[in-house]
């Protein structure tokens, strides 16, 4: 696959289940090397801010730290003034709505809550380029809207460049200037629909339901239903 990102733009990566969405933000992040080709980053603007920071499909906190040492120890990395790097905890914490929560273990929080820390955990590192794995897949429909509007906010606000991947097409239509369809396993990009949609965005805008509407027709069309064999599909 290629594709190519514009500083502060926001893309989404659709695809379906097992087509190679966390592979790709793997590479990027540099956490799994490419068997072939290439990845060019482009370096930040500020000194001493981090280039990416990622949020895992899953949360991925450290078992043994409370939430709020689980971000610490990220923010420790930046060796910001102490007073400075309590404020970025309790900021991160407070947008994520578990201020209250700052001194839990993982292992008392739900699902839902732990991958809000592990949302603050990245947001507190204010990274240049933020790499998202279906990061609002296990939250409850309500609480992941309000995370899609915190995060739509902060891009508006500190202008980052995401690549977002997920299978929900109406987040997808809601969040991205970009989407990126993907084909199934191996996966490769097979169409990039620049969705035109103006900002702010609203949840009842019928423009964004038509986009969602439109990806999941073209998807029918290109990769069928999972159900489906492949002489159906061929048929
Ligand atoms: N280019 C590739 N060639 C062969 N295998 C690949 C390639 N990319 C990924 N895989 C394999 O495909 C499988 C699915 O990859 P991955 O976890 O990236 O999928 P996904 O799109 O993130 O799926 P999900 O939506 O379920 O999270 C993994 O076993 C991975 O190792
Ligand atoms: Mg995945």
């Amino acid at each position: 696959m290629s594709l190519e990102v514009t500083e502060n733009e926001f893309v989404c990566i659709l695809g379906p289940s097992g087509c190679g969405k966390s592979t790709v933000l793997n590479i990027l992040s540099g956490l799994e090397p490419a068997s072939s080709g290439e990845v060019t980053i482009h370096r930040p603007h500020r000194a001493n801010q981090p280039t990416i920071g990622y949020i895992f499909q899953e949360p991925r906190l450290l078992p043994w730290l409370r939430a709020e040492d689980n971000i610490k120890f990220v923010v420790d990395q930046l060796q910001l003034p102490q007073k400075d790097a309590n404020f970025r905890i309790g900021q991160s914490l407070e947008s994520v709505g578990l201020l209250k929560f700052a001194r839990a273990y993982p292992h008392e929080l739900s699902g839902g809550m732990q991958q809000r820390v592990a949302i603050a955990r990245a947001l507190a590192v204010d990274p240049h380029i933020l790499l998202m794995d279906e990061p609002f897949s296990s939250l409850d429909e309500i609480t992941a809207r309000g995370m899609r509007k915190l995060l739509l906010d902060l891009w508006e606000q500190q202008k980052k460049t995401i690549v977002f991947v997920t299978h929900n097409m109406f987040e997808a239509a809601y969040l991205s200037d970009r989407i990126l369809l993907m084909t199934r396993h191996p996966g490769t990009i097979y169409k990039s629909i620049t969705t035109g949609l103006p900002r702010p965005r609203e949840y009842e805008d019928p423009k964004i339901f038509a986009v969602s509407t439109n990806i999941a027709r073209d998807f029918l069309r290109e990769i069928g239903y999972e159900s489906e064999t492949e002489t159906d599909r061929d048929s």
